[in-house]
């Protein structure tokens, strides 16, 4: 097969071919919830099954049709949170609840019950601060704070639930004979027991499953959130056209501005209004569409003076619709954008602090050939003065697509070429992906083979798709005895020509299947305890992050940060490292719409994110490959790379102008580390955002450029008052050349640290000094903070090994103090694989000293 796209067609003449993947209408669980219209719901609360205790309010549910009974259960977790969980009261066999998102079992607390009567059941939290007003008939729930409706739960009577039934003996899946045509033709339209897409049949041992409900978000027009969609931060009104689509997919090639889901996913969605912002926690690991609608409503006004009129209120419904699973949804009541992150790290954990290296530039390629390809890039920085970290290496550097091997004539001896990296103080990274080559001779397969670690299909065979070594089978990263047996695989004494300087890299793991239904896994696949794929879909990617990172502790004896990027993703995948939004297009739109999606990542608690800098698919022009680089300083995972057909782009190719300007721009991302490695220990610590392309912290705000010869832009400050500012984008440059440069503002009161100039990589940056950048507020004061350790190891957590300071200028005097920080439970997982770790030191010298202060307070501009 050729290389460049999943179904060997050349990557340049390849537009996404849209008939390879579905359009709502052609998923069955969404057409059979749209026949569910809007009105009266058919649940009733059944008021005599309440029941209360410590932990929560459990009653039933009767569907008044088909006579269903549901279990409700609702849950008051510390730190303003509500959790609502739906379950068939018996059902025929349990469903899927998704384990390992949450970090631990979420605290409680006991809710009260303040009022029971005539249909109306009233629930208080603890503080009587929130009051969820349950209605018995039809079954809604009204969630308020202090007398506010927020939130309504089923006020649109979409609450869909399809219980499991056994397979009726004369449904023509089991007797096609039997069944007479038209009745064939309904179920093959409702897709309850298979469906087809193309020539995939999905065989549905277990018969419809799908769930849903809808929320109404009171006073809010402002949604975001629900990740990775190459859309507009602000989500839209899908009324008129497909809903949101979560169901990750290697879509090569993908268009701009689409509802399909790519990659990754996080059922988070966030609505904002002034003084409240509110979360949505969908917590379903299956295929999943999210419909929005926002409207305004009229509502008699409060004014006693207008007691006549009418006053428009804006009102969001969103509705969740999953293939699978149960209803397990938290409710996150803020009341602002910072608590919501807090409230959803609490539950799914926080960015893991990544080692300072992966903060600097990495340069990566399908493929750098060989090794003295690699030295000769590497040299390539030094020779032009361009700090870099990584360099990267893809699946070309494999025996065969043998993950955990070398290519023997290409890279002979890969240690001897990571010792010649170490010197240099750089790093290497590796791709590893999931799909295993067929090949009873490659000792991965074989072990897992014998072992049954591999995804099966509908008759227990092991699943076998094509990537890209050809036939392929998939470790069931559900299983933990796979999750252990693939973190064993980066032992150095298993991983041979692998070093403590190579780090890892996660492709192709939603999973992609070249020739399978939506290039994906079938769904009637089977995992570890029986769960079909369908359950599991969205949470693939994460477990093999998970287990690759976990490998990486392993190998340092708990010692070391691991590095991990990876493509697919789901909530909670910020405790293994870092993701990219995949295959982009070298062409501005892709430039302008990686921001919304990083920000959207970002917001869903995924902070170490990225977007490969001039595109990954054709060749940008200059000043497109430019004005990226200058983007890509300020979002927090920065990496140049481009496809195996791409023209080769490493920064000094385009001639000394535009070295000149990426070099600036890589310096200045260097300068900045100090900065931007103090917001990642707030965003691992106080689940604090990055949220660096547009605001890195809040302290700068940075304007990128996205269109072709932008001469000029216009800065629209946030604030009371609206302050546009006119920029001239170009300097002059040695004898009539221009000098292209972005804007990037400091706010007004705060104290930004940097290093006084950059090295040639992280690691040739420690005895740098510290400089402070001062920029006063109206009343002539600035904070800020630094926070320091030795960059690499958990010795932060642990010991307590770090320096972490605040700065105050105040009255023209500049002190300095410890800052105290309320930190956030760390993910418990990774806590316990490092604490079996033997200790170690690093005496790390405190910086402090070095501190040289420098008043600068005017915006400026890189
Ligand atoms: C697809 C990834 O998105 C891309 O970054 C990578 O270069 C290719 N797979 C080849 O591994």
């Amino acid at each position: 097969m050729e290389a460049g796209t999943p179904g060997g067609i050349s990557v340049q003449d390849e537009a996404v071919d849209k008939s390879n993947f579905k359009k709502c209408n052609q998923i069955a669980f969404y057409r059979r919830q749209k026949l569910l219209r809007p009105g009266k719901s058919l649940y009733r609360v059944l008021l005599d099954s309440v029941t209360l205790s410590d932990e929560n309010v459990k009653f039933q549910i009767i569907h008044e049709g088909n006579k269903v009974l549901l279990q409700v259960e609702i849950y008051e977790i510390e730190g303003n949170i509500f959790r609502l969980k739906i379950d068939e009261a018996s059902p025929l066999r349990p469903r899927y609840k998704v384990p390992d998102v949450l970090i631990k079992e979420p605290t409680t607390q006991r809710l009260l019950i303040s009022h029971k009567e005539a249909g109306i059941l009233v629930l208080s939290s603890v503080n009587e601060d929130y009051k969820l007003r349950v209605t018995a008939n039809p079954f809604q729930v009204e969630l308020q704070s202090k007398g506010e409706t927020v939130m309504s739960v089923n006020s649109n009577g979409l609450l869909y639930f399809e219980h499991l039934q056994p397979p009726p003996s004369d449904r023509y899946t089991q007797n096609e004979e039997a069944a007479s045509d038209s009745s064939k033709e309904k179920q093959e339209d409702l897709g309850l027991w298979q469906e087809k897409f193309g020539s995939f049949l999905d065989i549905k041992a277990h018969g419809p499953t799908s769930v849903g409900m809808d929320f109404s978000l009171h006073g809010y027009d402002h949604v975001y959130g629900i990740p990775q969609h190459t859309e507009t931060l602000l989500l839209k009104n899908t009324s008129d056209g497909d809903a949101y689509r979560l169901y990750n997919l290697d879509i090569f090639g993908h268009k701009i501005h689409e509802k399909i889901g790519i990659y990754g996913s996080v059922p988070l969605l966030l609505a904002h209004k002034p003084n409240r912002t509110s979360g949505i926690f969908w917590l379903n690991s299956s295929e999943t569409l999210v419909d929005i609608s926002t409207k305004a409503v009229h509502t008699p006004s409060r004014s006693a003076a207008e007691t006549a009129k009418q006053r428009a209120v804006p009102l969001t419904d969103v509705r969740w619709m999953s293939e699978s699973g149960i209803i397990d949804v938290f409710l996150l009541m803020g009341p602002t954008a910072f608590d919501i992150f807090k409230q959803f790290a609490q539950l799914t954990g926080t960015q893991a602090l990544p080692p300072l290296f992966s903060l600097g530039y990495h340069q990566c390629r399908w493929n750098y050939e060989d090794e003295q390809d690699v030295k000769a890039v590497d040299a390539g920085f030094d020779a032009h003065d361009i700090p870099y970290d990584v360099i990267w290496l893809d699946i070309e550097h494999t025996d065969g697509k043998r993950y955990f091997t070398w290519d023997k004539k290409k890279f002979q001896n890969p240690r001897k070429m990571q010792e010649h990296l170490r010197k240099r103080k750089r790093k290497l990274v590796v791709i590893v992906d999931p799909h295993i080559k067929v090949d009873p001779s490659y000792i991965l397969y074989a072990q897992a083979k014998e072992k049954g670690y591999f995804v099966k299909d509908r008759n227990g065979q092991d699943f076998e798709g094509i990537c890209w070594p050809g036939s392929s089978c998939y470790p069931d990263f559900t299983n933990p005895d796979v999750r252990k047996w693939y973190a064993d695989q980066f032992a150095f004494k298993t991983y041979k020509g692998s070093t403590n300087i190579l780090f890892v890299w996660n492709d192709m793991n939603e999973p992609s299947v070249f020739k399978g239904a939506e290039l994906t896994m079938q769904k009637d696949a089977v995992h570890y305890n029986n769960w079909e794929h369908r359950e599991v879909h969205n949470l693939y990617g994460f477990y093999q992050q998970m287990a690759t990172a976990e490998g990486l502790i392993r190998r340092s004896s708990g010692k070391e940060r691991p590095f991990v990027l990876t493509r697919s993703f789901f909530a909670g995948s910020q405790k293994y490292g870092a993701v990219w939004t995949g295959d982009n297009t070298a062409e501005w739109s892709y430039l302008k719409i990686s921001i919304p999606m990083l920000l959207t990542i970002n917001m869903a608690g995924i902070s170490f994110c990225g977007a490969d800098v001039g595109g990954f698919i054709g060749d940008p022009e200059p000043e497109l490959l430019v004005r990226w680089y200058q983007a890509g300083a300020y979002q927090p995972f920065f990496r140049g790379h481009s496809n195996m057909e791409s023209k080769r782009r490493e920064p000094w190719l385009f001639g000394e102008k535009n070295t000149q300007i990426i070099r600036k721009a890589i310096t200045e991302r260097y300068v900045l580390l100090p900065y931007l490695y103090t917001l990642f220990y707030r965003a691992h610590t106080a689940a604090e955002p990055l949220c660096l392309c547009f605001s890195p912290g809040n302290a700068l705000l940075v304007h990128p450029v996205t269109e072709k010869e932008a001469k000029t832009v216009t800065v629209l400050f946030p604030g009371s008052e609206e302050v546009r500012m006119y920029m001239n984008l170009w300097e002059p440059f040695c004898l009539g050349f221009v000098f292209l440069q972005i804007p990037v503002f400091q706010r007004g009161g705060t104290v930004i640290p940097l290093k006084t100039s950059a090295g040639k990589s992280t690691e040739w940056m420690i005895d740098i000094s510290y400089e402070l950048h001062v920029a006063l507020d109206a009343e002539a004061c600035a904070i800020g903070e630094l926070y320091v350790d030795d960059g690499h190891s958990f010795q932060y957590l642990h010991k307590k090994q770090f320096l972490y300071r605040k700065f105050t200028f105040h009255k023209n005097i500049l002190s300095s103090s410890l800052v105290r920080l309320k930190i956030l439970q760390i993910d418990t997982n990774i806590k316990e694989i490092v604490r079996k770790s033997t200790a170690y030191l690093r005496d790390k010298k405190d910086k402090s000293g070095d501190l040289q202060v420098c008043n600068t307070w005017s915006v400026y501009i890189f």
